[in-house]
């Protein structure tokens, strides 16, 4: 009777303390920033963990909106934050019966080891070639038009569910008119946020697959419109050319390639980690990733291709080197973000081999991305058109063609 009464008042209290302090989960925000860019912030955030540079804090929307205000104002870089709220909540609670945030920093800052099942080589040039000139420069040209001409692909509007939805849609109806019964898309949520990411998977293979992904998203258009031209428009374009080659082509691989254009990146890759981690959930096996995120200004004309080699694999992006000599034959250099720019970086986190081509060095890149002035007119379709013949030899030589 006592033990009795005792679990109803306990069931009672608890039940009375989720109806007081229950806040709705949208609002929360589980953030790792650089202190550089948190000093910056006008807003106000609690401290749950700290190392050398970075801090764990917990905000909520308006915090989010103030980190990105504070990057966009910073003079001298000191990188960008990523929202882990999803991981947190996970993994966060996986790790330790206490949900220790020191300990969740901690395995945030150390990439586990990657397993390299796949020797990268060279063995299809007959069908790479083959594929390289089918590329459609005016098709990227006008899709680019189309995407730039939303007000924004904002995470949390309306146009940036429909941007999502009209990628799905048109790679869709591309399978459809090649008669192929061997792609499947599908979204993935992203917590909080409206715009989900797309996923097409070509062939129906288990075996370990290829990755190659860019961000839909760009930032609001409260202040100013965001056509994100380069930001990402010039990555997604890149991928559905990726897409409408090899789905025209007739070509069959033995190992999956899987086409994701990434929701909310620009609002701390939230987006591609839900992605990831629907891919760990579902136990999908991947051998190689690359992300494509800008790939259309060419500083001064210059179509040298750049590879960032942080966040990134190692034996991965000197493969990816070996394809940009072999196919695409533009010059290449080495750079590095300084910190997790872009979606490359969620899987690099969970262990997977990824690679980062870019259209510039760091400090030579578009100037105007995040801006108004992110438009078509200071883009190159020659540099755009190398990424994409970079995409498609990558697909090809990693997929293994069967045919
Ligand atoms: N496309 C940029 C990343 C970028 C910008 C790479 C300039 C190299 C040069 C990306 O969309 C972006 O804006 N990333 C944020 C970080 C993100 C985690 C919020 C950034 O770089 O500040
Ligand atoms: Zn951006």
């Amino acid at each position: 009777m006592q033990i009795f009464k005792k679990l109803m008042i306990i069931s009672l209290l608890s039940s009375f303390h989720c109806a007081i302090y229950a806040e709705p989960a949208s609002t929360q925000h589980r953030v790792v920033a650089p202190k550089c860019l948190l000093k910056k912030i006008n807003a106000t955030y609690t401290t749950l963990a700290s190392s050398k540079n970075l801090h764990f804090i917990e905000t909520n929307d308006a915090g989010i909106d103030a980190l990105i205000e504070a990057k966009q104002n910073q003079t001298t870089p000191c990188g960008g934050f990523m929202d882990v709220t999803h991981a947190w909540e996970n993994d966060g609670k996986k790790m330790n019966a206490n949900h220790n945030a020191k300990s969740f920093l901690a395995a945030y800052e150390t990439f586990p080891k990657t397993s390299l099942t796949t020797s990268y080589s060279i063995k299809y040039p007959t069908e790479v070639a083959t594929l390289l000139k089918q590329s459609n420069p005016p098709y990227m040209w006008t899709r680019l038009q189309g995407l730039s001409s939303y007000k924004d692909r904002y995470s949390r509007s309306d146009n940036g569910v429909k941007a999502a939805q009209e990628i799905k849609a048109e790679v869709e109806a591309m399978a459809k008119n090649h008669g192929r019964d061997d792609v499947s898309t599908y979204f993935v949520t992203t917590g909080s946020y409206k715009q989900p990411s797309v996923v097409v998977k070509i062939g129906t293979s288990n075996q370990p697959g290829v990755v190659i992904g860019a961000h839909i998203d760009t930032l609001s258009s409260t202040f100013e419109n965001k056509p994100g031209a380069d930001d990402d428009g010039s990555g997604t374009v890149t991928v559905l050319e990726v897409a409408r080659t090899l789905l025209s082509s007739g070509m069959h691989f033995n190992k999956p390639i899987y086409l994701i254009w990434y929701a909310a990146e620009e609002v701390g890759l939230v987006g591609s980690q839900y992605v990831v981690d629907d891919f760990k959930q579902k136990n999908i096996p991947v051998s190689a990733v690359m992300q494509f995120d800008m790939t259309a200004y060419a500083h001064k004309n210059d179509l040298t291709m750049w590879l960032y080699d942080d966040y990134t694999n190692k034996e991965l992006t000197a493969y990816v080197e070996t394809l940009i000599n072999t196919y695409v034959k533009t010059p290449v250099k080495h750079d590095k973000c300084g910190y997790a720019c872009s979606d490359h970086a969620s899987w690099t986190q969970k262990g997977y081999n990824a690679s980062m081509p870019f259209e510039a060095s760091f400090r030579t890149d578009n100037p105007d991305i995040h801006t108004s002035r992110d438009t078509m007119e200071k883009l190159s379709l020659a540099h755009m058109t190398n990424f994409a013949k970079l995409g498609l030899a990558f697909a090809v030589e990693l997929a293994e063609p069967s045919n």
